[in-house]
C-alpha cells in the first residue's frame, strides 16, 4: 500500500492520519518474470486529490514494469515522493523526508529516489542541486512517463523532466487505493491567476481530457466493480474550453455540465462526486444538473476564499461575496439538505481585522458542513508573495485558531441534522481503529460508522449501499446502526 500523508491542499474531506483505504488489484497485473529483478517500490503522497490520482497512475505504472509494492519507506528498493507545494509548510516537509533517504542512498547505491509532483515541477535541477542522491525529478505532466523516465535512470542518467508537456491518455494502468470510490481526472492544470497560488504555474496550463475518454475509464471501474466516481479539476467549471467546438446555439460544445449528462447513465456508478468548483464559473445550469440527475451527491465543494470584496479583488478571484450566496442560495432551493464545504485563507497581506471578521461573518451565515483553512502563506512566484503589507506569524496563528474553533462549531451544528435519520451510507470497508465497525459516507459526504453485522448476522460488504441510522453525531463523523 502508499502511504498519503495529511492533505496540504483541497480535500473533500480532511483525514488527519495516512489513509488506509483497501487495496485493490492494479487494473494491468505486473509482469511476473520481470517482477523478481525489478524490487519492491514505496510511494508517499503529500497534497491534494490530484496528487492522490496522480500517485494511483504511478504506482500502476510500477506494478506493470515488475515492481512490487514494499512494506515500508525505510526498506524499498525504490522510493518516490508525491510532492506538495501549496504553502510553505508542505514544501519543508518534502526536505526532510529527502535528508533521510539520502543518507539511505550513501549506504545503499541501487536505492532509487524519486520526486514527483508540484516541488519537482517548481524546483526543477534545483532540487538535484540540494540533494545530488535524487535519481528522478519530474513534475506532474510527465506522471504517465513514469516507465520511460525510469528506463533512462537505468542507463545511468540523472533525469530532470519539467518541461510542459501534452499529458498522455493512457491512464489505465491505476493500482488504486480503495476498491469502491475511484478519482476520474476531467481537466489537468488551470488557466486561473489567484495571486496568492502556485498551482498553474506547476500544474501548467489546462487541458480538458476528452469526455469518450473520462465515460471509458469510468465504465472500466464500474467493470471492476467502483461504485463511487469523483471527477477532478482544480477548476472543474473550466472543463471543456480548451476542447474544439461551438453548438448551434452558440455556446462551448464542452461544458462541464454536459460533461455530466454524458457520463451519468454509466452502469454500476452509483454515485458522482466531483471537485473543485470555481464560484466564478458556476452556474444555475450546472446547479440544476445537480438536482436532476439522481447519482449527483448533494455535496458542494465550493472555496470561497474569503468574506471580504476588497480581498477578494485582491486575490483576484473574479467574484464577489454576494455572488457566492447567491451560488448557495440557489443550490439549497433546489436541493435543501445538500452539504457545502469550502476552502479559505485568512491573514492574506493587507487582510485588516474588520476584514478577516467578515470571512468569520460568512461562514456563520452559511452554515459550512466542512471548511479547509489556511494561513496565507508567500510562494515562490506569485505576485502577493512581493506585496509589502505582509501579515505577521503571530496574527495568522491567532486568526486560523479562531477560525478553525468556528469551522467546528458550524460543522458539530450541521452534523446534529442527521440524529434519528435513516441516511443511505455506501460502505467503503472496515473501520481502520475498530474491526467490529465498518464505515462509509452519506451523500452528502459525512463519514458514518456502524457495525459490521446485520440482522441475519452477514456483514455489508464494500460496495453494499446500506441505510443506517444515525444515532450519534460528532462535527466530522456520524455513527449508527442498520436500519
Ligand atoms: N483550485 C481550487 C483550490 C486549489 S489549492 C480553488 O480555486 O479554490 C487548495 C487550497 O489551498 C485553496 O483553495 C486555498 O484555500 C489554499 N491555498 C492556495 N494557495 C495558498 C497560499 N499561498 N497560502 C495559503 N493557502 C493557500
Ligand atoms: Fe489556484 Fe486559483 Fe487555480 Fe484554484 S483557481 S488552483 S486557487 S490559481
Ligand atoms: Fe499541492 Fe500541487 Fe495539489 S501544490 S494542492 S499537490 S496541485
Amino acid at each position: 500500500m502508499t502511504a498519503t500523508v495529511p492533505s496540504e491542499g483541497t480535500t473533500l474531506a480532511s483525514h488527519d492520519a495516512p489513509l488506509e483505504a483497501p487495496c485493490s488489484a492494479p487494473e494491468s497485473a505486473p509482469q511476473s518474470d520481470s517482477a523478481s529483478t525489478r524490487g519492491s517500490y514505496w510511494i508517499t503522497t503529500f497534497g491534494c486529490q490530484m496528487n492522490k490520482a496522480d500517485s494511483e497512475r504511478m504506482a500502476g505504472i510500477l506494478e506493470a514494469m515488475g515492481y512490487t509494492v514494499g512494506s515500508d519507506e525505510h526498506s524499498a528498493d525504490l522510493v518516490l515522493y508525491n510532492t506538495c507545494t501549496i504553502r510553505d509548510n508542505a514544501e519543508q516537509k518534502v526536505y526532510s523526508y529527502l535528508g533521510r533517504q539520502a543518507l539511505r542512498k550513501r549506504a545503499n547505491p541501487h536505492l532509487t529516489l524519486v520526486v514527483a509532483g508540484c516541488v519537482a515541477q517548481q524546483e526543477g535541477e534545483a532540487l538535484l542541486r540540494r540533494v545530488p542522491e535524487l535519481d528522478l525529478v519530474m513534475g506532474p505532466q510527465h506522471a504517465n512517463r513514469l516507465d520511460t523516465l525510469l528506463t533512462r535512470v537505468k542507463s545511468g542518467q540523472q533525469v530532470v523532466a519539467t518541461d510542459e508537456h501534452h499529458i498522455l491518455e493512457d491512464i489505465t494502468t491505476a493500482r488504486r487505493d480503495s476498491a469502491v470510490c475511484g478519482w476520474v481526472n476531467v481537466i489537468y492544470g488551470c488557466n486561473e491567476r489567484c495571486t496568492y497560488c502556485v498551482v498553474p504555474s506547476v500544474r501548467g496550463r489546462e487541458q480538458s481530457r476528452l469526455p469518450e475518454a473520462i465515460k471509458a475509464e469510468m465504465e472500466r471501474l464500474a467493470a471492476r466493480g467502483f461504485k463511487e466516481i469523483t471527477l477532478l479539476g482544480q477548476n472543474i467549471d473550466a472543463y471543456g474550453r480548451d476542447l474544439p467546438g461551438i453548438t448551434p446555439e452558440g455556446r462551448r460544445a464542452h461544458t462541464f455540465t454536459d460533461l455530466l449528462h454524458h457520463v451519468h447513465d454509466v452502469a454500476g456508478i452509483e454515485r458522482i462526486r466531483f471537485a473543485t468548483s470555481h464560484p466564478r464559473y458556476f452556474t444555475d445550469r450546472l446547479i440544476d444538473a445537480c438536482a436532476d440527475l439522481e447519482k449527483v451527491c448533494e455535496h458542494f465543494h465550493i472555496p470561497f476564499q474569503s468574506g471580504d470584496d476588497e480581498v477578494l479583488r485582491a486575490m483576484a478571484r473574479g467574484y464577489t461575496v454576494d455572488r457566492y450566496r447567491r451560488i448557495i442560495d440557489r443550490i439549497r432551493q433546489r436541493m435543501p439538505d445538500a452539504a457545502i464545504s469550502a476552502d479559505v485563507i485568512v491573514a492574506f497581506p493587507g487582510e485588516s481585522n474588520a476584514q478577516y471578521r467578515r470571512t468569520l461573518a460568512l461562514i456563520e451565515e452559511i452554515g459550512f458542513d466542512q471548511v479547509n483553512t489556511a494561513a496565507y502563506s508567500p510562494r515562490p512566484n506569485t505576485p502577493a508573495a512581493d506585496w509589502p503589507d505582509q501579515l505577521e506569524e503571530a496574527v495568522k496563528v491567532e486568526r486560523l485558531q479562531e477560525l478553525n474553533a468556528l469551522v467546528e462549531i458550524q460543522a458539530r451544528r450541521r452534523s446534529a441534522r442527521y440524529l434519528g435519520r435513516i441516511e443511505q451510507v455506501l460502505t467503503e470497508g472496515v473501520n481502520p481503529r475498530d474491526a467490529a465497525q465498518l464505515m462509509g459516507r452519506t451523500r452528502t459526504n459525512r463519514l458514518t460508522f456502524f457495525p459490521a453485522v446485520d440482522r441475519h448476522g452477514l456483514p455489508p460488504q464494500p460496495g453494499d449501499l446500506v441505510e443506517v441510522r444515525i444515532e450519534a453525531v460528532r462535527a466530522f463523523s456520524l455513527s449508527g446502526t442498520q436500519a
